[in-house]
């Protein structure tokens, strides 16, 4: 990693910092002295979170859609103008789309729907930070994929589909960015007991727990933290790796 500011302080992006494994990331990076610039398309409890976050450390909230491109861009630069780098960035921001249809009965809007958040938007995102890094001389990038990017899931063939995504172009921008000093690596967190779970999965939640090696859940601390310890801890020939977060699931 590169050095720190003058204030002593790197500065981080979080995007999804509004709720779940975001949101736990975004004071796990300030809790450990980061500058943290939290984005969300939802203002509202973006907002409320950050306002949680200040008086732990520094920290502001962005609106940012994530299929903006154009609102990643002025995201990456908030951070640039305000604190003066970018060291770090968590590309948490995502969406479940329908659940439950096998691949034939699912329709084209959730398709462009789950591809356009989880997948077009963490290029989008790597795509305007990365060169605020390369120019630093370093940082690391750290993407949320899921264990959904590593083996099939049945009945989300989109969402499965954008998270092998989010892990070739991890991998593949690990490949690009090595020599200029920027890891890059994916979290593919199993069950975590998220707004997004609750929502997604409420009726099976007893049957995932039975099912998981470790039977229980994930708390979205527990993905925070590997974020923050690739971005903060991890050996800098560690990069290009998708890490499974999965309490035993898919060993
Ligand atoms: P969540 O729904 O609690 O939080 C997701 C956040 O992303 C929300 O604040 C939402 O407003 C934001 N978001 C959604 N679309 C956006 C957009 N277009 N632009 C900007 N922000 C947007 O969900 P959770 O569970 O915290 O998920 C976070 C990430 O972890 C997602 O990428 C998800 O796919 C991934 N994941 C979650 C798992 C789980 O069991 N909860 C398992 C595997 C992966």
């Amino acid at each position: 990693m590169t050095g720190r500011t003058e204030a002593g302080r790197k500065v981080v992006l979080v995007t999804g910092a509004a709720s779940g494994i975001g949101r736990a990331a975004a004071e796990a990076f300030v809790r450990r002295g980061y500058a943290a610039v939290l984005a969300d398309v939802n203002a509202d409890d973006g907002s409320e979170v950050e306002a949680g976050l200040r008086s732990l450390g520094e920290c502001s909230f962005v609106p940012c859609d994530v299929t903006d491109d154009d609102a990643v861009r002025d995201a990456v630069a908030h951070a640039v103008t305000t604190y003066g780098r970018l060291d770090a960035a968590f590309n948490a921001a995502g969406i479940d789309g329908e659940h439950g249809k096998r691949l034939a009965d699912s329709t084209m809007a959730n398709w462009d729907r789950v591809i356009a958040v989880d997948l077009t938007g963490t290029f989008s995102c790597m795509r305007h930070e990365l060169p605020p890094m390369v120019e630093a001389g370093g940082g690391a990038i750290v993407n949320c994929a899921s264990v959904a990017g590593l083996r099939g899931a049945p009945k989300v063939s989109a969402y499965t589909a954008a998270k092998h995504g989010v892990v070739g172009l991890t991998r593949a921008a690990a490949r690009e960015y090595a020599a200029a000093g920027v890891r890059v690596n994916a979290i593919c967190p199993g069950t975590v007991d998220t707004p997004m779970f609750r929502r997604s999965m409420a009726e099976f939640v007893d049957q995932l727990i039975v099912a998981n090696p470790s039977r229980r859940l994930a708390e979205a601390g527990e993905i925070a933290a590997v974020a923050v310890w690739l971005c903060e801890d991890a050996p800098g020939f560690l990069t290009g790796q998708a890490i499974a977060v999965d309490g035993g699931a898919t060993a």
